[in-house]
């Protein structure tokens, strides 16, 4: 793709285009990606140490100022600054060391994982001076950061107006020539999807590792063998970016041991605290999110494991065929990503909703199609479905045919995990979430009528409409 027409002009003036602050890994990458795409970069570090080891890398595609203030001073106007700092009070503290050279009408681009709450506080306490600020969700990592992220913008129109030809150059290309740059509307909606990009993310990383436990414990596999047979996957739907990961997670080796390396990897999973936002969000907003949530907990639980019962589960006697295990995990795999998609894009579509962003839902299925941690082949017919105009991922007929050739597959993986204690909360929650949308019953009528007799909190009727109490001291 061509770099944007009115960078043109700044190559007369010998203005820079944009300023990178924030030399870590993902600055780094960033500042490259954008100078190989005839932007011009001028980039520093409020740290010295991370300005001087950004220097053999960036030098001369990049020029390099000791202090931030120094490389604002020399952008055109508006001048567009691209803070990649860690999130919390490293951008808190640039920003405020930026104060004194920022003026009307320049736009602050906050790269990091930001919580959408923060940015728009910030948003609100920049504006009063008229300075912008957009909330820029940047997925991909490394490779992704140089080669062409996921990128998901939310802000002011003007401000957005004024990044987004910079953006969608330096962001992943689609074959076709479409960009995987997004805006998603005002305030917080960029930080926001990205949040959401994380929680999907979560699960679906959750869920290979349960593919990964199933086909060694139910299956036997060792982990070469996984890695061989998930290779063979990655086209059709199936095709993912975690699962070309996973594959080769599987397939490598120790250096010092020459086992398998996830063998010597201790089973306790970290975490940042995105998908723990994601889940609070859903709480928040009252958007069910359990794939989400139950990847999260199954992170926690690993870190508290030593609380553990017994090393002796009581098992039920179950023939296990490896080839049928294969396919049925096979089989089940898109429907379980499925429901993790929806989840995320539902808890997007609740916020746009209530916060009045005006979100095109599509589209962030379309920006997280290259690029970005989750993207996967199955995007595209997610984001076909969400053009339609449906804001329910689960109710398109894409989502009706998934669950029609995954579903038994899907109920088998549940009953062998549960047979052999393997615990697999995602997939099983995935399960769980399409029977409490298909089932003709959920069992909230009985709830009702445990809070109205407690609690005098008043029932619905079936057969006709009002709040109703019964009776229960003169039930019996
Ligand atoms: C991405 C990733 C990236 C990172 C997160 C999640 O989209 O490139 O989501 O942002 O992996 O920091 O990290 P945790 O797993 O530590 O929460």
């Amino acid at each position: 793709m061509q770099p944007p027409r009115f960078l043109a002009w700044n190559m007369i003036t010998k203005k820079f285009d944009i300023a990178v602050l924030g030399l870590g890994v993902m600055g780094r990458n960033l500042s490259l990606n954008l100078a190989d795409r005839g932007i011009s970069v001028i980039a520093s570090d409020p740290f010295q140490s991370a300005l001087e080891a950004a220097k053999a890398t960036l030098e001369p595609l990049v020029k390099l100022t000791v202090r931030p203030e120094d490389a604002v001073a020399e952008l055109s106007v508006p001048r567009r600054i691209l803070m990649m700092m860690k999130a919390g009070k490293p951008t808190d503290d640039l920003i405020e060391r930026l104060a004194a050279v920022l003026s009307l009408g320049d736009i602050l681009i906050d790269g990091g994982n930001t919580h959408f709450r923060d940015t728009e506080a910030r948003q609100a306490r920049l504006s009063e001076r008229g300075i912008h600020l957009v909330g820029l969700g940047v997925s991909g990592g490394e490779t992704g950061a140089r080669n062409g992220p996921a990128l998901m913008a939310g802000g002011a129109s003007d401000a957005i107006a004024s990044v987004s030809p910079i953006l969608s150059v330096v962001a992943a290309q689609l074959e076709n020539g479409e960009s995987c740059y997004g805006a998603f509307g005002p305030g917080g909606s960029g930080h926001f999807v990205k949040m959401a990009h994380n929680g999907i993310e979560y699960a679906m990383m959750q869920t290979f590792a349960e593919i990964y436990l199933l086909l060694e414990r139910a299956g036997k596999m060792s982990p070469s063998e996984m890695a061989k047979l998930l290779s063979s996957w990655n086209s059709g739907e199936t095709a993912s970016y975690l699962l070309e990961v996973t594959a080769k997670v599987l397939k490598a080796r120790d250096f010092e041991t020459g086992k398998s390396l996830v063998d010597v990897i201790r089973d306790k999973a970290a975490h940042k605290g995105t998908g723990q936002w994601t889940v609070e969000s859903g709480l928040d907003l009252g958007v069910a999110v359990p794939s989400i949530a139950a990847a999260f907990e199954a992170r926690v639980l690993s870190s508290r494991r030593q609380t553990a019962l017994s090393n002796d589960p009581k098992t039920l006697p179950l023939n296990v065929d490896v080839g049928s295990l294969a396919n049925d995990v096979r089989a089940a795999l898109p429907l379980v990503m499925l429901t993790a998609y929806a989840q995320g894009l539902a808890l997007i579509s609740e916020a746009s909703a209530s916060f009045g962003w005006n979100s095109d839902l599509a589209n962030a299925a379309k920006v997280w199609r290259s690029g970005c941690i989750i993207r996967s082949a199955m995007l595209e017919p997610i984001a076909a479905a969400l053009q339609s105009g449906s804001h329910d991922l689960m109710t398109t007929e894409f989502a009706r045919n998934l669950a029609h050739t995954g579903e038994l597959s899907l109920r088998r993986l549940v009953i062998a995990a549960t047979s052999l204690a393997i615990p697999i909360p995602v997939i099983a929650s995935s399960l769980a979430y399409l029977d409490g949308l298909n089932a003709p019953r959920v069992g909230a009528n009985l709830i009702q009528g445990q809070r109205d007799y407690f609690g005098a909190h008043t029932f619905e009727r079936i057969d006709k409409s009002g709040a109703f109490r019964h009776d229960w001291r003169n039930d019996n």
